[in-house]
């Protein structure tokens, strides 16, 4: 029988076999195309050394083509919790070192694991995505595990932070998840969301694409809208990351985070005075006012780059987190079209739902008329309004 040593031995021996992930071969890929493997991505996203893993030893029980052979260490994904800034954060960050990072049967029960965590504890869960999407060996299964992942996705709503991070290639369901949470982060030429890739997109429409242009970060940050922050690389990401969840609240019955601030509540600023110009057809730009009144000029905009006729982010007033919302008069004048209302409609309601007053600072000349604005839905789109006199009157009363 072995001793307790040989028994310690062969834990740190699996231990590490799983810490490889896909080995050493395909970690140097990862690295040579410009990413961070799974866990050195956990490792810049948390506290120093604030990382528990859990279901380290979790095995894929496919049959199918083969699969019994194939062995996926950690089944291609790192789950468990640490902290941003001393407060408890839940993570998964898929492993495209093993089986592209695709989703199986067991892999989604892992993420399905860290999502009821997060729900139970109130706090925010963060994935870190990097996948092929459904992995097809597992058919059937692995669709039933995305579906076990989106339903969470939908309980957690409003109830606690849920932010996606697309760190490679995210095809398939590999996308719908991200979709249903409530911030996404994208970094620069290594991560890529849609639902049908280039080739098929070639074979049914004959379409010609990159990869890069009909998914990229600034594909979605931009023109899409799907994605609300950009990075420069998967450093800059998590670093961003870190910044966003010290807005944010733990969850929907949390206090706001306080920062302490040396900025005065009760400071006046006499270069607001001159700010407006006194033609009312020349623009300006909100945003200087915008850094003048929040605490220390911080302002973390959201979807900084879609739908600029209007400006959505995070600031401080008195050390607590506030959402702005702006009309920009610098961007078609600042009027509301379809894409402002939809940018616009979504953030409100994320401040609403986690009880983050909003500042909305107004000079709007209206909605922009049009037929491709009528055609194109803005009676349905324009909830904007909907959406902040709901804020407005539901506070009132
Ligand atoms: C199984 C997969 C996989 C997948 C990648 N791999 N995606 N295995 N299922 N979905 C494997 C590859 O076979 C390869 O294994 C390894 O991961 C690395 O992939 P590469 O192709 O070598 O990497 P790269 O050239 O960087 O291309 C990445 C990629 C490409 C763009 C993601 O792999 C790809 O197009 N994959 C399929 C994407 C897709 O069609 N997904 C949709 C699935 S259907 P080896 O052993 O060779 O290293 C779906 C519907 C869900 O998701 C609906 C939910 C409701």
């Amino acid at each position: 029988m072995a001793s307790i040593q040989e028994k310690i031995q062969e834990l740190k021996a699996m231990q590490a076999k799983v810490k490889l992930g896909g080995g050493e071969k395909r970690i140097n890929k990862q690295h040579a195309s410009g990413k961070l493997t799974a866990r050195e991505r956990i490792d810049k996203l948390l506290d120093d050394g604030s990382f528990v893993e859990i279901d380290q030893f979790v095995q894929h029980r496919c049959t199918n083509f083969g699969m019994e052979k194939v062995e996926a260490p950690g089944e291609g994904v790192v789950t468990g919790y640490g902290t941003v800034n001393g407060r408890l954060v839940y993570v998964y960050a898929q492993d495209f070192t093993v089986i592209g990072g695709s989703l199986g049967e067991m892999h989604a029960a892992k993420i399905v694991k860290v999502q009821d965590l997060a729900l139970k504890m109130g706090a925010p869960i963060i994935g870190l995505n990097d996948s092929g999407g459904a992995r097809i060996q597992e058919a059937v299964d692995a669709l039933g595990g995305y579906g076990k992942i989106f339903y969470r996705n939908t309980l957690s709503s409003g109830v606690v932070p849920q932010i996606s991070v697309i760190m490679g290639p995210c095809a398939g369901g590999a996308v719908y998840s991200p979709a249903l949470t409530d911030f996404i982060f994208m970094v620069k030429n290594t991560s890529q969301m849609f639902i049908t890739g280039p080739q098929v997109i070639k074979s049914v429409t004959a379409e010609e694409v990159t990869a890069e242009a009909l998914g990229g970060a600034m594909t979605h940050n931009s023109i899409s809208g799907v994605a609300h922050f950009a990075a420069e690389t998967d450093e800059d990401c998590m670093q961003q990351v870190r910044y966003l969840l010290s807005f944010l609240p733990s969850n929907n019955l949390d206090e706001l985070p306080l920062k302490s601030t040396d900025d005065d509540s009760n400071r006046t600023e006499a270069a607001l005075d001159s700010f407006l110009p006194d033609n009312p057809n020349q623009p300006y730009n909100m945003k200087d006012i915008i850094k003048t009144i929040v605490d220390n000029g911080e302002f973390y905009e959201a979807n900084i780059y879609y739908a600029q006729n209007i400006i959505t982010g995070f600031a401080r007033f008195g050390g607590r987190t506030v959402g702005v919302i702006a009309n920009q008069p610098m961007v078609m004048a600042g009027c509301l079209d379809i894409n402002a209302s939809d940018k616009s409609a979504r953030f409100i309601r994320f401040c609403d739902a986690f009880n983050i007053s909003l500042v909305n600072l107004v000079d709007v000349p209206g909605f922009l008329p049009g037929t491709g604005q009528e055609t194109g839905g803005i009676i349905r789109h324009s909830n904007y309004s909907q959406s902040l006199r709901r804020f407005v009157y539901g506070n009132v009363l």
